[in-house]
């Protein structure tokens, strides 16, 4: 009780600390009250309240019990909270902290209780904020988790927890490299750094999940920062959505479509092989470029599908012109030129998820506006379009034709590399130079 009387009654009153000396023997009674002890119970007087025993004042029957036995067992009872009952039968949250005196024989309980409704208040605020962020966490059909600044998650919900195949609380302090495999975890982790430290947000980022149970999904992922109250980056939270179901249909989908043009190549082989062999090995090159610039797999398919069909509107030029050995004249001329804007008009309705048609259209354009059908210039080119015409170039010098007989890969790289930041984008070629240069200037793309 030492401490507890280091408060006189008036402090303690102006405080709003009650204070009591309750006697247990010979008779239960309270010695002492103050006045904000009353005051808080909503007693009209310290008589009117020292009429009342101190187990009666409990609102909670197990609550007493054990306060009485901790008070018996230990002496001294700390910040026990529990419900007083009020004058006017309503309850107040109040925490006692008292000691057990026995003196001339007799036994007495000397302490304070303080009101900790509006504490409790805050709590009970507190608690239903976080239950209710912890219900929207763990009911969400996606995955969350939160990460501190050294890519350690220090919360998930259960979706992603189910994922891994662990319970929420296993989770926390591993890193992706626990779960994932290690090259998939390395790219995990690129992207929370770059969130750490640029402060910038990654947004819609599709990716291949291998799952611990095996099988792979398909999911978009968004990573923003976590800031503290001051604005500095503490870490890293994400929400990564399972597109598996979408892109299986997605994916079916193309694949009707991309069997439906493989006929109309098809045709075209069975028309002019020359031509076929040609759009393979573009489409392969092509593809060789994009694997080079780390593209995704559905970009390497849109850029591959437009190497495949890129000459397809050859087929309404007459065979004879197509493969006239010697010089065209400019009627014969402008007639093949033709065949990128018919190859545009019989694939531009067809919905793809890259700019199929408009590649194909633009695939003899360059850059310094001396290409056709529209001589269109620079930043008016698309980027798949000047990988067409690379590979195009590359691949009709390296080959045989019925009006000539195949250049070679010098000479194809020389007119690369005197056209380069002219007609041909600079960091296509280099690509190009590189590959070449790797390959002993031999072909390095598959030929047959
Ligand atoms: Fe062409
Ligand atoms: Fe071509």
């Amino acid at each position: 009780m030492k401490d507890t009387f280091y408060l006189n009654i008036s402090t303690a009153d102006s405080l709003g600390i009650g204070l009591f000396k309750f006697a247990l023997t010979p008779q239960e009674r309270f010695l002492i009250v103050n006045s904000a002890f009353s005051h808080m119970l909503g007693f009209s007087s310290k008589i009117e309240l020292k009429k009342e025993k101190l187990a009666d004042l409990f609102s909670n029957l197990n609550e007493r019990d054990e306060f009485f036995r901790n008070i018996r067992r230990a002496g001294r009872v700390n910040f026990f909270e529990t419900l007083f009952k009020l004058k006017n039968g309503g309850n107040l949250w109040v925490a006692i902290t008292c000691s057990l005196i026995s003196r001339d024989r007799h036994e007495y309980i000397e302490g304070i209780i303080e009101n900790i409704s509006s504490h409790k208040e805050m709590e009970g605020n507190l608690a239903l904020e976080r239950d209710f962020l912890q219900g929207l966490l763990d009911n969400l059909p996606d995955a969350m988790y939160f990460k501190d600044c050294n890519n350690k998650i220090i919360k998930v919900n259960r979706f992603y927890a189910k994922g891994v195949g662990l319970n929420p609380e296993e989770i926390v302090g591993k890193t992706d490299f626990d779960f994932f495999p290690a090259e998939q975890a390395r790219n995990m982790q690129k992207d929370d750094n770059h969130v750490l430290s640029t402060g910038k947000p990654i947004v819609g980022r599709i990716e291949r999940t291998l799952l611990p149970d095996g099988t792979w999904n398909q999911a978009i992922t968004t990573k923003i920062p976590m800031y503290d109250r001051l604005g500095k980056v503490i870490g890293t939270m994400g929400m990564t959505r399972d597109m598996t179901a979408y892109a299986n249909l997605e994916k079916e989908r193309l694949s009707m479509v991309i069997n439906t043009l493989t006929i109309l190549g098809k045709a075209l082989e069975m028309r002019d092989p020359y031509t076929f062999s040609h759009t393979r090995h573009v489409a392969n090159i092509a593809e060789i470029i994009g694997k080079e610039l780390e593209w995704d797999e559905n970009r390497l398919l849109g850029i591959r599908l437009a190497g495949e069909l890129h000459d397809l509107g050859k087929i309404t030029i007459p065979l004879d012109i197509l493969n006239k050995p010697g010089k065209l004249s400019d009627l014969e001329y402008s007639l093949i030129q033709e065949h990128s804007k018919n190859c545009y008009d019989l694939i531009k309705d067809i919905d793809f998820p890259f700019p199929l048609s408009e590649a194909i259209y633009q695939h003899h354009e360059r850059l310094d506006g001396s290409g056709y059908p529209r001589k269109l210039k620079g930043n008016d080119i698309l980027f798949e379009a000047r990988i067409l015409a690379v590979s195009d170039v590359l691949e009709s010098m390296t080959q045989h034709r019925p009006y000539r007989e195949a250049l070679g890969m010098m000479s194809a790289c020389e007119e690369l590399k005197n056209g380069s930041g002219i007609k041909y984008d600079a960091s296509i070629v280099d690509i190009v130079l590189n590959l070449a240069e790797k390959s002993g200037r031999k072909i390095f793309w598959k030929n047959n």
